[in-house]
């Protein structure tokens, strides 16, 4: 556990292994550096200070600093430096604090009053998401960890609203982590069943209500499509409920809801090898949506929020579903199944009905529904498409503000009938192209005029080459626009 904690003292008498502070371009030096006497250092080392260049340098006799090293890291331009630049460079600075174990930095002294509480709070994040790493199944640990993180700012600033910020950051980085050893868990050891025992373990830790349903629960339920997907496996499917209350009973809530899929092998329409290698993610939506409430819990805005998350794992089997096979879903859709690979669509329909029985304010659902949506977009933009144009451009807004980014994907009614079926209500597929928008059309069947916004995560909820702001494997994205989404609505 790493503790965190804002000081307002020198960061030449800030006790840690290593102070970390930026350098502009045109090695302008940032908040700290002088004090510190490094300027000196830029010369004797050749450092450039250019955007990404760091430097690290030890303390001698007679240096006029207290940690044990500085960090010098090249951020680039001054004038556009801003939160976000500092919570990516301060996350790839995390490898090098892992090392001295402690950690200090005078990042968010480079911003005035106005976004200190964004810039302490970015920079706990920074820190705390790049030193992120998944080491269950490693024999040998490298023994490195964060320990303590001191968010270094002005005395001038309230104390008491800063320290809430860096908590802030605290408690949203610890979910962003706790989603991505979720989703870094192998297939394996994390079926349906076990995700349902983490999740109730969680909110009974955090002070959530929950409810799992099992097979025969969503049976009489009506469940077709979470029961379809999940019959061709050994591993039964679930349907995992929570809920936080933070208003009163009269106050509508947000419904959130996320793919489960704890591995997706395609079903009978199977995959091939390749295209098999990353799908234990395939639960990357119910992960984000499980620490989504986690965070919530630990934050306590006033406010509503009910989550109910399918959790199926597709497989194929002599009893899995075949293609042309017609599933019933909660509140009586039916749909063809032509390709079993179209699985998440199947699972979510059943959530969303549910969740409109509960009359919220607004549905949020998030997938790693389509290949598609990552051609459109690449991975490390969201795609969102919904049916209120209002809640489509606030998600988008607060991803933009979390440095999450998504982009709207049109959801065009021309597009509408490549999903009649000739035999069911509607199919699960449509044409070769559109495939994001015609996987959101599915769903759109479900939420009736609620006000819903998809996002579809196939992109970034998967990093295979590793990112600023951690390595390779699941990113928890978009868990930090979910938990502002959220705090924001509860703040007015
Ligand atoms: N889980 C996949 C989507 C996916 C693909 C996520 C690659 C991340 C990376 C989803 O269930 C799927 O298989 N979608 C199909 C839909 C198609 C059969 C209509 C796809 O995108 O190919
Ligand atoms: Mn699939
Ligand atoms: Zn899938």
């Amino acid at each position: 556990m790493t503790r965190y904690s804002f000081s307002s003292d020198s960061p030449r008498d800030v006790v840690a292994g290593l102070l970390i502070a930026p350098v502009f371009e045109g090695l302008e030096p940032g908040p700290g550096v002088k004090e510190a006497g490094l300027t000196e250092a830029y010369a004797a080392a050749r450092y450039t200070g250019k955007q990404g260049e760091s430097l690290l340098v030890t303390r001698r006799g007679g240096d006029r600093f207290t940690a044990d090293a500085v960090l010098l890291v090249g951020v680039g331009n001054k004038a556009e430096f801003d939160v976000h630049a500092a919570r990516q460079a301060l996350g790839r600075s995390a490898a090098t604090a892992r090392r001295f174990g402690t950690v200090a930095t005078t990042f968010a002294s480079a911003f005035g009053v106005r976004e200190a509480e964004r810039a302490v709070q970015a920079a706990a994040e920074g820190l705390a998401l790049g030193a992120y790493r998944f080491t269950l199944y490693k024999s040998e640990k490298d023994g490195q960890d964060l320990k303590k993180v001191v968010v270094l700012g002005s005395s001038r600033w309230d104390p008491k609203v800063i320290r809430a910020a860096v908590e802030r950051g605290r408690i949203v980085a610890e979910a962003v982590c706790w989603a991505r050893d979720l989703v870094n868990t192998p297939a394996g050891d994390l079926p349906p069943a076990a995700i349902a025992g983490v999740a109730r373990a969680m909110a009974r830790d955090v002070g959530l209500s929950s409810k799992v349903w099992g097979t025969a629960q969503l049976k009489d339920g009506g469940f077709g499509g979470i029961l379809g997907v999940g019959q061709g496996s050994v591993n039964q499917p679930r349907l995992i409920e929570l809920s936080y209350r933070g208003a009163g009973p009269r106050s509508r809530p947000i419904a959130l809801t996320g793919k489960g899929i704890t591995f997706d092998s395609g079903g009978l329409s199977i995959k091939d090898a390749k295209g098999m290698e990353t799908m234990k993610d395939d639960m990357g939506g119910a992960a984000s949506i499980l620490a989504t409430m986690r965070a919530l819990a630990q934050l306590k805005p006033k406010i509503n929020v009910i989550a109910a998350i399918p959790s199926a794992e597709n497989m194929p089997s002599g009893s899995a579903q075949k293609p042309g096979d017609v599933i019933t879903h909660r509140g009586g859709t039916t749909s063809e199944v032509l390709n079993t690979d179209a699985e998440g669509r199947l699972v979510l329909a059943d959530a969303l009905a549910y969740l409109v029985e509960k009359k919220p304010s607004v549905i949020i659902d998030t997938a790693t529904l389509t290949g598609a949506c990552m051609v459109a977009l690449g991975d490390k933009i969201f795609g969102a498409m919904g049916n209120d144009a209002a809640l489509i451009r606030d998600v988008i807004a607060t991803g933009d503000a979390e440095g999450e980014p998504g982009w709207e994907l049109p959801l065009h009614k021309g597009y509408r009938r490549l999903i009649d079926s000739n035999v069911a209500d509607i199919k699960n597929i449509g044409d070769r192209y559109g495939g994001a928008i015609t996987a959101a059309w599915f769903l759109a069947e479900f939420v009736g005029d609620t006000p819903w916004v998809h996002l579809d995560i196939a992109g970034p909820a998967f990093s295979e080459r590793g990112h600023d702001l951690g390595p390779v494997g699941g990113t928890g994205v978009p868990v930090r626009t979910l938990v502002r989404y959220v705090l924001d609505k509860a703040a007015g």
